[in-house]
């Protein structure tokens, strides 16, 4: 049976084995899908061993997939913009490394929540891993305008000379946020901290889409700050957390798997 697996730090609530396991069934797929909990150290030797036991594709979550992307041998375009890998699998026996988390979120936006970005005036929140991971697709949409905004103003500068290439992108600070926004990605942890960007509510009292990378059974802060300030939408992570994976499986096995049904079955769950 073709072995896969998930591997991050922690690891225990990763939804990964239950999506790829989903999407197996659909395909008629036998396949095993694990969750692995590695330390940064023993990162490298855990890859190794995985793919010389016959392992066919890995996925890496937080907070390995910097560090994963610099092992790798050859890269695809949206990974090395990304700066990140999610998505590990052997090409001439030779560790390739992909980035499914863009391409997963533009999906959940356009196919699941059905908003068009073109011509959009976009705000990203937050200038870490999660929002260069986003950028380039987000930047292929064609929207009218991206600006990034990050507690830490010059790491938004640093990611804008990346993109400026690909788009009209500009960093702000909060403090600058002076416009109605459509749609507006929250990239940062804030959520995790149980916190919520320290944005102006008039960024979002006419937004179509507030949503939140990070996933949770209830709304998360921010999803709640934006619906009281009048966004229209809000929506957490977890549609793209499944498009990311079909990507991913869809790599491994060139098979594309239907979406909507894995989604409504996870959060009927939670
Ligand atoms: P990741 O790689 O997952 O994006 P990261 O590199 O740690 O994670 O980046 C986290 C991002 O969330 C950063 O942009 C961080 O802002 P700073 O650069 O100022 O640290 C942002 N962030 C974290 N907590 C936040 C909070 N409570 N409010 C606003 N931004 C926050």
């Amino acid at each position: 049976m073709k072995q896969f697996a998930v591997i991050g730090d922690p690891i225990e609530h990763s939804l990964s084995p239950r999506i790829h396991t989903l999407f197996a069934a659909q395909a008629g797929i036998d396949l095993e899908y694990r969750k692995l909990r590695v330390h940064a150290t023993e990162l490298q030797r855990d890859i190794e061993t995985f793919f010389t036991n016959g392992g066919t594709g890995l996925n890496i979550t937080v907070p390995h997939k910097q560090t994963v992307f610099k092992l790798c041998k050859s890269l695809t375009p949206r990974a090395q913009l990304a700066g990140a890998v999610n998505t590990l699998y052997l090409e001439d026996g030779k560790l390739a490394g992909d980035n499914t988390d863009g391409v997963g979120l533009v999906r959940d936006i356009s196919n699941n929540l059905r908003v068009t970005c073109r011509n959009s005036k976009l705000l990203i929140i937050g200038a870490g891993g999660a929002s260069r991971g986003i950028l380039e697709p987000l930047l292929a949409l064609s929207p009218g305008s991206i600006d990034i905004a990050n507690r830490t103003h010059s790491k938004a500068v640093e990611l804008v000379s990346l993109f400026q290439h690909l788009g009209k992108i500009r960093a702000l600070s909060f403090s600058e946020l002076s416009i109605e926004y459509d749609v507006v990605v929250n990239a940062s942890s804030s959520s995790l901290q149980d916190d919520i960007p320290a944005i102006p509510e008039h960024c979002l009292t006419k937004s179509e889409l507030a949503y939140d990378l990070m996933y949770a059974s209830t709304a998360t802060p921010f999803m709640a700050f934006a619906a009281q300030a009048g966004a229209q939408q809000q929506s957490d992570g977890l549609g793209m957390l499944v498009e990311q994976a079909a990507e991913a499986f869809s790599i491994w096995h060139g098979y594309k798997p239907e979406t909507q049904s894995v989604i409504a079955s996870l959060r009927s769950l939670h």
